[in-house]
């Protein structure tokens, strides 16, 4: 049976996370994997999480229904939706997911079975290193758009690109925070972005791992979905993660929504989304669902949730600029404006392969092999560190 099986190298970026955990030396600093630190380096719980512990506490072990817990599911379809006409008319179909990557698995496998002509997905290049993997795993082709250039998006390149691309494809839009560059389309960009999609009749589905831990504000970085869905009147796929936003990183907490045109098809993409959640998870875990749940649910938790959020933008945003001033001071050789043009929790540096590598063996910096940082990694303690050896190896 395993005669002819190969070796599948393990994933880069929890690579980087396994030789950060493995080098003793004090000054080792982690940029790679995606999880907000507070101004101590440390893994952080959020206080509104900590009060919906409390609450949750008590609530057993018992299986939750196929979909999830229904009370998480609606509040968090809430966030997104709650001033939609498809929210108002019932057009919205959710299921419960283990998290951002579950919820887009869950996505296209409910594609596939509700419209087995759909055929290929299109990703931005770069983007988040499990897009290509997942949607390929799904039976998609995958087709990649350009999508940066110099420090910026490269609007464009990836505009040709997405007029070139097949009528009818499931195009993956990253609603904020693009992973890894930090660059996102204004909001005119997104309109012409949004124009083209319509009128090549694709399927958007919205990779949402950051709503409101970019900005601080939920509603300011949903802006897009609810362009595409109430201006355009489109249907599209959300795929939400609390991983970022509620720092439930290891509890896979997360929900799938399609937007649709009639509640008619939300009731037949409900039974789908339980037809292949059945399949795969049969039924999603309890515990982060019970927490999400009474964050969203307790309004003083909530509302202690609204500050968290700005809690941990704001750190990130101060510490972007920190990081930029401190190459300004040291003079290092670059222009390095896009630090803070970018947002979201990367940075994307733009350096090469051996200034990466000599960052990790000179300094005991860990960073992904894109040249990706992320900034959550950095505080007051690190990033005078940080600054100084990325300027000596710019400069060697
Ligand atoms: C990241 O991009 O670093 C995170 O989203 C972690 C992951 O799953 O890749």
């Amino acid at each position: 049976v395993f005669a002819s099986a190969e070796y599948i190298p393990p994933d880069a970026i929890f690579e980087v996370t396994k030789g950060f955990l493995a080098d003793s030396d004090p000054r080792k600093v982690n940029v790679g994997a995606g999880t907000y630190r507070d101004e101590n380096g440390k893994p952080w719980v959020l206080p509104s999480v900590r009060m919906a512990k409390e609450i949750v506490a008590n609530c057993g072990h018992e299986y939750l229904p196929i979909a999830g817990l229904k009370t998480f599911r609606d509040k968090a379809a809430e966030l997104v939706f709650h001033d939609t006409k498809a929210w108002s008319e019932g057009r919205v179909a959710t299921c419960q997911s283990l998290s951002g990557t579950g919820a887009l698995h869950l996505a296209g496998l409910a594609l596939k079975k509700a419209n087995p002509t759909l055929k290929t997905a299109l990703i931005t290049e770069p983007t988040w290193s499990n897009h290509d993997l997942l949607f390929s795993s799904l039976g998609f082709e995958v087709i990649k758009l350009p999508y940066y250039k110099t420090g910026a998006f490269d609007f464009p390149s990836y505009m040709a690109a997405l007029r070139a691309a097949p009528s009818g494809s499931v195009i993956v839009l990253h609603s904020c925070a693009h992973n890894p560059t930090g660059c996102d389309p204004s909001k005119e960009q997104w309109k012409e972005i949004a124009t083209v999609i319509a009128e090549k009749s694709m399927f958007p589905v919205f990779d949402s791992a950051y709503l409101g831990f970019n900005s601080g504000n939920v509603d300011e970085d949903a802006w897009a979905i609810r362009y595409f869905i109430e201006e355009l009147k489109m249907e599209a796929s959300v795929c939400l993660s609390f991983a970022k936003s509620m720092g439930l990183y290891g509890e896979r907490i997360g929900l799938v929504t399609f937007s649709t045109g009639s509640q008619d098809t939300a009731r037949v993409m409900n039974s789908i989304l339980e037809n292949v959640q059945r399949a795969t998870v049969s039924t999603p875990p309890v515990y982060g669902a019970q927490i999400a749940g009474a964050v969203l649910n307790t309004p003083e938790i909530a509302k202690q949730w609204a500050q968290d959020l700005i809690t941990m933008s704001s750190r990130v945003q101060s510490t972007r600029r920190k990081l930029y001033e401190e190459l300004l001071r040291l003079g290092t050789p670059g222009d390095w404006s896009h630090i803070v043009k970018q947002s979201g929790m990367f940075g994307y540096t733009g350096i090469s392969p051996a200034q990466i590598k000599e960052l990790q063996l000179k300094y005991h910096i860990y960073m992904a092999d894109t040249s990706r940082i992320s900034i959550a990694g950095l505080n007051e303690s690190n990033v005078e560190y940080f600054a100084q050896a990325m300027d000596h190896v710019v400069r060697t």
